[in-house]
C-alpha cells in the first residue's frame, strides 16, 4: 500500500492519556519508519493539561522507547517524525480549543484544503459527544470522506446508550466517516483468520457442524484491572471483553465467505453471525454463563489483592472479572455446534486462542484411544496454527500418538509483524473500514448480551462465583463443556510475564 498523497492532521484527542503513550505513538512511530505515513503529515496532541511540547515530546519518546515493536527509535529518525508533533493545550468543553485547533489545520492544508483530517478519540466516553458536535459545528469535520473519526471502544455502555450515541453521530456525519475501533480486529493473527479459511480450499468444507464438536474461543489474561478500577468496576469482563473482543473472534471464526472482499460484505458476513446467535432466555443464563471474580492470590511471584481491594473499586463490587459461556449460531452451518468462550483477568497465562475441535473419525477400526483432530489458533502471545492429528508410534505394534502440524509466523516469515494499532491507524488513512465496526455490528453485539446484563442487573449477587486470582478461573466453567470436553483446552504454554 502507498501512503496516501493527501496531506493528512492526524489529531489525537486525550494526548496525556495511556492509549496515547502505549499504543498510538509508538503504531504512528512505526508507520513513520516503514514510510506508511504521507510526506506532508502532522500530528496534533490535544488534551487539557497544561505542558511544556518538549517535555511532552521527551514523555513520548520514553513510550515508544518501552512500548515500540521496534525498540529505540535512532535519534534523527525520532527527530524527524517528532518535528510534525505539535501539543495544543485546550479544554474539550471550550469552543477556543476548537478555534486553535482550526488555526492549525488550515494553513497545514492551504487554499484547496484537500487533505485528510483523522480525529482519534482516545477520551473518555463522556467527551464522545461533546467533541464530535464542536467539529461539527465548527466545521472542522464535515461531510467529506477525507474527514474521518475513530471511535474507541466503549461504544456506549448497553444498547441503548450505543443507539443514542449512534443517533447523534449519524446526524452530524455520514457513517463513511465514522471508524469505531475494535483493535482485535487489527491483530495480525486475527485477520489471518479469513486467509487461512478462504484462500485454503482444504479447511473451508470441513468448517461446519457436519465436522466439527464445539469451538472454544480464550482470551486469558495474566494482568489484573491495576489502575483502572474507576473504570473497570462500572464495567465488568462482559461489557469490556465479551461484547467486542470475544464477539469478533467468534464473528471471524463462524462468518460465511463474504461474495466479494469488500468493506460492506465483510462486515455484512460478520453482522450476520451476531444476528443468528440465539438470544439468551433466563434459563440459558443460568445454565450456559459463568461469572466470577478474583480474590487474593499469587501471580507469578507476586502478591495480588482481590478484586474488591482493587483502587477505585467498591469493597462490595459485584462486578465479573471472569464471564464463560456457551453459545449457539442458529443458521446451518453451526446449528446445535456450541462455541464456548471464555475471558479472565488474573489467569496464569496471557493467551489468545481459538480451538477448532473436530468430530471424532467415524472408522472405529483401531483398539486404542483415538483422539480427535484439532485446530489450534493462537492469536497471541504465539503466534502459531496447529493441527494435531493421530499417528502410529513407530514400533511392532499398532500404537498412536498425538502429533502436531505447525505453522509459526516466526519460522515462516521474515517480515515483521505490524501491531494491531499500525494496521488500524493505515486504514483510516487509506480511508478502508473494513476493520471497524459499522454502526449495525456494534449494535447488534450489544442486542447479544443484553439480556445478560439485565439479568445480572436485577439479581447482582446470584451465581457470582470467585476465583482466586492466578488460577484458571471457577471450577463451575468447566461443566459448561460438558458433553464435550472434560476441561477447557490447555492454552499454548510458553511462560509469559504479566506486564
Ligand atoms: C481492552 C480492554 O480493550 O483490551 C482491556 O479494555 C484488555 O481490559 C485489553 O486488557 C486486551 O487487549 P490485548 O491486545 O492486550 O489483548
Amino acid at each position: 500500500m502507498a501512503p496516501t498523497k493527501h496531506p493528512s492532521s492526524i489529531i489525537i484527542f486525550g494526548a496525556k492519556g495511556d492509549l496515547t503513550r502505549r499504543k498510538l505513538m509508538p503504531a504512528l512511530y512505526n508507520l513513520f519508519l516503514s514510510n506508511y505515513l504521507p510526506d506532508k503529515y502532522q500530528i496534533i496532541c490535544v488534551d487539557y493539561l497544561s505542558v511544556i511540547e518538549q517535555e511532552y515530546k521527551n514523555d513520548l519518546l520514553a513510550g515508544i522507547n518501552e512500548f515500540s515493536r521496534t525498540g529505540k527509535p535512532e535519534k534523527e529518525t525520532w527527530n524527524k517524525f517528532s518535528a510534525n508533533i505539535k501539543y495544543l493545550q485546550g479544554d474539550f468543553l471550550k469552543a477556543e480549543t476548537f478555534f486553535e485547533l482550526k488555526g492549525l489545520i488550515a494553513p497545514f492544508e492551504g487554499e484547496k484544503k484537500k487533505g485528510i483530517r483523522m480525529f482519534y478519540f482516545a477520551v473518555a466516553p463522556r467527551f464522545i459527544e461533546i467533541i464530535a458536535d464542536a467539529l461539527y459545528k465548527q466545521v472542522l469535520c464535515n461531510q467529506d470522506n477525507l474527514h474521518r473519526m475513530v471511535i474507541e471502544k466503549p461504544f456506549g455502555t448497553d444498547l441503548q446508550t450505543a443507539q443514542k450515541l449512534n443517533r447523534f453521530l449519524r446526524k452530524r456525519f455520514s457513517e463513511k466517516q465514522l471508524y469505531r475501533i475494535d483493535h482485535y480486529l487489527g491483530k495480525e493473527t486475527v485477520q489471518n483468520i479469513m486467509a487461512f479459511r478462504f484462500a485454503n480450499h482444504i479447511f473451508e468444507p470441513l468448517w461446519s457442524r457436519e465436522y466439527i464438536d464445539h469451538v472454544q474461543i480464550s482470551v486469558a489474561e495474566q494482568v489484573s484491572i491495576g489502575k483502572r478500577g474507576g473504570y473497570y468496576d462500572a464495567s465488568g469482563a462482559l461489557k469490556d471483553m465479551i461484547q467486542n473482543h470475544l464477539l469478533q473472534l467468534l464473528c471471524v471464526t463462524a462468518m460465511e465467505c463474504p461474495r466479494t472482499y469488500s468493506e460492506e460484505t465483510i462486515r455484512s458476513s460478520k453482522a450476520q453471525v451476531l444476528k443468528d446467535i440465539r438470544p439468551f432466555t433466563p434459563a440459558a443464563i443460568n445454565t450456559n454463563i459463568v461469572r466470577a471474580q478474583y480474590t487474593a492470590g499469587k501471580m507469578a511471584e507476586f502478591p495480588q489483592v482481590a478484586y474488591r481491594k482493587e483502587e477505585n473499586v467498591s469493597s462490595l463490587s459485584t462486578t465479573e472479572t471472569f464471564v464463560a459461556a456457551k453459545l449457539f449460531i442458529d443458521n446451518k452451518r453451526w446449528k446445535d455446534v456450541p462455541f464456548f468462550i471464555r475471558t479472565g483477568k488474573c489467569m496464569p497465562k496471557q493467551s489468545s486462542v481459538i480451538v477448532i475441535q473436530f468430530k471424532s473419525s467415524p472408522y472405529k477400526i483401531f483398539k486404542s484411544d483415538i483422539e480427535a483432530n484439532r485446530l489450534v489458533i493462537s492469536i497471541q502471545p504465539e503466534q502459531e496454527i496447529s493441527l494435531l492429528f493421530e499417528s502410529k508410534v513407530p514400533g511392532l505394534a499398532m500404537k498412536f500418538r498425538n502429533t502436531e502440524m505447525d505453522f509459526t509466523y516466526k519460522d515462516s516469515f521474515i517480515e515483521p509483524v505490524p501491531e494491531a494499532y499500525e494496521a488500524l491507524l493505515l486504514d483510516v488513512l487509506e480511508g478502508d473500514a473494513t476493520l471497524f465496526m459499522r454502526a449495525d455490528q456494534v449494535e447488534q453485539a450489544w442486542k447479544v448480551v443484553m439480556p445478560i446484563l439485565n439479568a445480572w442487573k436485577k439479581n447482582p449477587k446470584k451465581q457470582l462465583h470467585l476465583y482466586k486470582a492466578g488460577t484458571w478461573g471457577p471450577t463451575t466453567a468447566k461443566k459448561l463443556l460438558q458433553n464435550h470436553a472434560k476441561d477447557w483446552h490447555e492454552l499454548p504454554h510458553k511462560e509469559s510475564v504479566a506486564k
